[in-house]
């Protein structure tokens, strides 16, 4: 038998569910909500969608290595040179480049107990050894991440808002934990949802962070407000010395063509991005008031997506809503989370959940 590394003996590899095809095929249902992916109701910008038809002219070339011309983009309209940016094959590449490129064996690597999960696979996957800190209030507790740092901490993982809670940090909470973290220990915010955000105390330029805290990267992606998670880019920003470590273990054409035009289009698409947050806000606001008829707790989100209590098992009532179409995540007891979809898909959930309550 060929061996394997030991690290990933006890890895369980990534369960996304069933697709919304499977799931019209196996309960025969004409109508199907996904709704567990946390993906864009309204599909991608038009914008997008042109540039990418337009880049099939030249599928037969290689893409830019570089990504020179998305990085010269983001870089004019973000204020930070296009050499402190690197774009990836969304950022699940960036996960995994982060744990290849810095933790060891042994290596402890912060993380909180209810968050994206590729962060710790990643880690333990090249030998590192998770710290897992409780939330707080559904919200990542930077004083007991401060508490859990130890001589042997490499990376501390803040996903900010949180998936799966929807929670923040705020930016005074996040600027007085980089004063206190130590500068050798690099610390990550995740910022996949940031386009959603409604509250001003978030830290909605991050960027402006970067020239201080040289430990800092900040991730962001096009998969979701964006929608654009089937072309897969989403990019990396902070000091050009740690951008160089992650350049030397990314895959050479690691951004597929489709991906850097669609993503300079949509980045260029204020409209777009507009029209997704106010469809957003107006899912949330019709989930939250019918939650609140049903008596039940939500966190706080700030994302596209909600961590609700429903007071039943959550595992089964994410597989009697699948049965009826809609499909949403278990998160362990009684608690899923559901993204917040089209109107039209909204509806449906909360009729398919009252149906299955
Ligand atoms: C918090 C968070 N980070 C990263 C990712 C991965 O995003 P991408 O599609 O850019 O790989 C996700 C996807 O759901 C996410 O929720």
């Amino acid at each position: 038998m060929v061996k394997f590394r030991e690290e990933i003996a006890d890895l369980k590899p990534y369960d996304p569910g069933m697709s919304m095809e499977d799931v019209r095929r196996e309960y025969n249902v004409q109508k199907v909500a996904g709704m567990a992916l946390n993906e864009n109701p309204l599909g991608c910008s038009p914008r997008a969608k042109e540039a990418m038809v337009n880049a099939l002219d030249s599928i037969g070339d290689y893409p830019d290595g570089n990504a020179m011309k998305l990085r010269g983009v983001l870089s004019s309209k973000l204020g930070i040179g296009a050499e402190n940016i690197l774009p990836t094959n969304g950022l699940d590449e960036m996960i995994g480049l982060v744990a290849k490129a810095f933790v060891d064996k042994g290596d402890e690597v912060i993380v909180a107990d209810i968050t994206f999960p590729s962060y710790m696979s990643a880690a333990v996957a090249m030998g590192g050894k998770p710290v897992v800190v409780p939330l707080k209030d559904f919200t990542m507790d930077l004083n007991k991440v401060l508490e859990s740092i130890s001589e042997k901490t490499k990376v501390i993982w803040i996903c900010n808002p949180n998936n799966p809670t929807g929670t923040i940090v705020t930016e005074n909470e996040l600027i007085d934990f980089l004063e206190k973290v130590p500068s050798h220990i690099l610390v990550i915010s995740d910022e996949a949802y940031r386009e959603y955000v409604t509250r001003e105390d978030y830290p909605h330029d991050t960027v402006k962070l970067l020239s201080k805290y040289e430990n800092l990267l900040v991730m962001r992606t096009f998969s979701k407000a964006y929608g654009l998670a089937g072309i897969r880019v989403g990019y990396t920003m902070g000091d050009k010395s740690l951008l160089d470590k992650l350049n030397r273990v990314r895959e050479t054409f690691n951004v597929n063509a489709l991906a850097q035009a669609a993503a300079i289009a949509a980045f260029e698409d204020e409209d777009f991005l507009k029209k997704s947050y106010d469809l957003n806000l107006e899912g949330k606001n019709y989930l939250y008031g019918e939650f609140d008829k049903l008596g039940f707790y939500y966190a706080p989100s700030e994302t596209n997506h909600i961590f609700v209590n429903v007071g039943k098992n959550g595992r089964e009532i994410f597989e009697k809503l699948q049965e009826k179409g809609v499909i949403i995540r278990p998160m362990g007891g009684s608690f899923i989370r559901v993204s917040i979809g089209s109107m039209e898909e909204n509806r449906l959930f909360i009729e398919k959940l009252k149906e299955v309550l």
